[in-house]
């Protein structure tokens, strides 16, 4: 087929990138620089191709507070490019299937995270803008099919993980921000300090695995919204516990601030659907994710590190 990925240069895309060109897709991958989906002809030079398949990955967000640092750009950004990309779609893209995605941040946190609340009472006010311009995706997606019998696919993930993170400074999803803590803890002998109590809970789910299920439902699912989560949530104490096991950091020295942002205190996506869609589909277990994303990290993530701080061997510092 041939495929065209919004956000192809992000972690997910990435991910989802190597997955499509391993299975022989024709993959135009595209990040910012390629294409600036800020501006409303951004796509116009692939007007002469018929993709099979749009992915749309893109969006203007980090991890921890910055969504609520920046919800005005977030809307002006979030909003202009999925207008760019839906506004191509239905007027030069018509035979395709755009598989766009969501976030569980959307989700109103006081009511079941299953698909049919997506667009019911209102995100947490922290992620307010963010989630909010995931519902308009998603609205935008459904206005289409409706209209133009655009072809659709909405899938709402939680937080992902796994090898290939971002190494630009910018704000991490927990699960990062545990491991350079604890890893550095271990290496450089460093205070480990983590936000809140610890007991905040959150489920984590390998960005290989997120992409495997995307990829099947895409090919057998129209216009639908499902969820991809792990189906079970832990604490962070949890996490915490098993990338100290793994990197070999006594968990006991950790200290939390309970006066730090953390968010929500459990998100756990409904994923019924998933398994009734994808009834053979299977994730890799936690510790054995955490295992390669620890060894990545190890092995060739020195850009987080000084130069002095690299010479050091992970297992150096007692
Ligand atoms: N990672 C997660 O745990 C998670 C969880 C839930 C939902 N999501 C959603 O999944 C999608 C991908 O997430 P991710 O973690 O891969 O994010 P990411 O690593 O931050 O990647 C974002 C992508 O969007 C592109 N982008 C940003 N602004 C753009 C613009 N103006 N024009 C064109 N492209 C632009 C970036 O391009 P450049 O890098 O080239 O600038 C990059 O390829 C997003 O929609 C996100 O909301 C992610």
């Amino acid at each position: 087929m041939k495929i065209l990925v919004t956000g192809g240069t992000g972690f997910m895309g990435s991910a989802l990138v190597r997955r499509l060109a391993a299975d022989g897709h024709a993959v135009t991958a595209l990040g910012s620089r390629d294409a600036d989906l800020m501006r409303p002809d951004a796509l116009d030079r692939f007007n002469a191709t018929r993709f099979d398949q749009i992915y749309h990955l893109a969006a203007w967000t980090q991890a921890g507070d910055f969504c609520l640092r920046h919800p005005g750009e977030q809307w002006v950004h979030n909003q202009q490019i999925n207008t760019t990309v839906l506004g191509w779609c239905s007027q030069s893209q018509p035979q395709a299937k755009l598989i766009a995605i969501g976030t569980s941040c959307a989700y109103d946190p006081n009511l079941p995270l299953v698909e049919d609340n997506f667009l019911a009472g209102l995100p947490i006010d922290s992620l307010f803008t963010y989630g909010m311009t995931k519902r308009m995706l998603y609205v935008g997606l459904r206005a289409l099919a409706q209209q133009f019998g655009l072809k659709y696919l909405f899938v709402v993930p939680s937080t992902l993980y796994g090898p290939g993170y971002h190494t630009d400074g910018r704000q991490l999803h927990f699960v990062f921000d545990l491991l350079r803590k604890i890893i550095r803890g271990r290496m450089l002998g460093e205070p480990v300090v983590l936000w809140g109590d610890g007991h905040q809970s959150r489920e984590l789910v390998l960005a290989d695995d997120f992409v495997q299920a995307t990829v099947e439902l895409a090919a057998c699912t129209d216009n639908g919204l499902v969820n991809i989560g792990a189906g079970q949530e832990y604490s962070i104490r949890h996490f915490a516990q098993l990338i100290c096991d793994e990197v070999g950091f006594d968990f006991d020295r950790i200290k939390f601030d309970t006066s730090r942002y953390v968010g929500a205190r459990s998100k756990c996506l409904d994923i019924a659907r998933l398994t009734e869609l994808l009834p053979n589909f299977r994730q890799t277990p936690l510790a054995e994710g955490l295992r390669q994303t620890v060894a990545w990290f190890r092995d060739e993530h020195a850009a987080w590190l000084t130069a002095a701080e690299r010479e050091a061997p992970l297992h150096a510092a007692s």
